[in-house]
């Protein structure tokens, strides 16, 4: 059976893991979790912020998903998630919105997926003071072909294989002509490989506006680094906010999906976490393993469970994580 690395992470993180594996064991799924931790409850374990028997579980499995994990401040720490992209050049940050039932927002057909460049760009930590008296300072933004041709190359392949006839290249090369001039200039090359998709070019001052106006009409967004970190909490605003954002790393050997939002220690605990954006990165995680028809009864399960009104205290409802766990697998087929 397929092995997946889960990572709990922490906080309200053990909660919503729990929901994600009820789920999947009610559904059958066909795959088997290996339970791997990382974060500040290992640490203080074990004195290690990431073991070593995490970075192999990855390796040996090709595949992770993983909940919320707690960044402590001041204490030297990095991002151990920033840390997992790097380590296993996962290019290809993956965050698909769309409106869900029962969840009230502004508009009714949002349904488009971002593609962010997750390496490259202003990210790559090559910042200085220019004087002495450090009141002048630059930052590196590094573009590079190869970088933008991949992810560029990922935005296309996933606008042909879901039949999306438009992909949407958001920059600012009218100011950034060397950068973001040659990421629009590799996009304009690589939409010619695709006849049946059209590249639509749009600079981010505008996209911004035209997503708060008109965010109906956009399918596949691909951009750099920071635009897209940006414009993905944008759209997850848009569709009900991080509670029901989903997300993936992807690199050509290893992804991991994800939850957006943090370990919301102010509610851990408590049986009061909404598991939506863990339970629908582990429906973009059953495609990529070309588990269609697991994905489907999943997707139609929280659907129903939603639009019988079930939702959790953060979008409004009054259901614990469990009872809400219990609702969608009642709804399995
Ligand atoms: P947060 O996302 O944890 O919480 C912000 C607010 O949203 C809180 O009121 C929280 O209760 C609520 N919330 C978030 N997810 C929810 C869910 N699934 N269900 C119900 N309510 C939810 O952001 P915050 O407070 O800025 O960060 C807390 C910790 O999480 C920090 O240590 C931060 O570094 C870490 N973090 C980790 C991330 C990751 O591992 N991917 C991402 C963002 C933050
Ligand atoms: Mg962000």
């Amino acid at each position: 059976m397929k092995k997946i690395t889960l990572i709990p992470g922490d906080g309200i993180g053990y909660e919503i893991s729990d929901s994600l594996v009820k789920i999947f064991e009610a559904a059958k799924v066909p795959v088997e979790f290996e339970t791997e931790n990382a974060g500040l409850d290992v640490y203080e374990k074990t004195g290690e912020l990431i073991p070593e028997s995490l970075y192999e579980s990855i390796e040996r499995n090709k595949i992770a998903i993983k909940g919320p994990i707690t960044t402590p401040i001041g204490k030297g720490f990095r991002s151990i998630n920033v840390y997992l992209r790097k380590k296993y050049d996962l290019y290809t940050n993956f965050r698909p919105s769309r409106n869900l039932p029962g969840i009230e927002t502004r508009y009714n057909n949002i349904d488009l997926a971002i593609f962010r460049e997750n390496t490259e760009g202003i990210y790559i930590g090559e910042e200085k003071y220019e004087n002495e008296e450090k009141t002048s300072a630059v930052a590196v933004k590094r573009i590079t072909r190869k970088g933008s041709k991949r992810i560029i190359k990922s935005a296309f392949e996933y606008a042909k294989n879901n039949g999306i006839s438009k992909v949407t290249v958001v920059h600012k090369a009218n100011i950034l002509k060397f950068t973001d001039g040659m990421f629009l200039d590799i996009a304009r090359e690589i939409s010619k490989e695709y006849e049946n998709i059209e590249l639509e070019e749009l600079i981010i001052d505008n996209m911004c506006m035209q997503l708060v106006t008109n965010p109906e009409r956009f399918k596949v967004i691909v951009t750099m680094n920071l635009y897209g970190d940006i414009l993905s909490d944008l759209v997850a605003g848009l569709v009900g906010g991080l509670g029901v954002a989903p997300g993936a790393n992807i690199g050509d050997n290893i992804a991991i999906f994800e939850a957006v939002h943090g370990s919301a220690p102010d509610i851990a605990g408590q049986n009061k976490a909404n598991p939506l954006a863990l339970l629908l990165s582990s429906i973009e995680m059953l495609k990529y393993l070309k588990l269609d028809d697991f994905a489907k009864n999943i997707e139609k399960a929280i659907l129903k469970t939603l639009t019988d009104g079930c939702k959790t205290a953060d979008l409004g409802g009054n259901i614990t994580t469990t009872e809400f766990t219990d609702k969608i697998i009642k709804n399995l087929k």
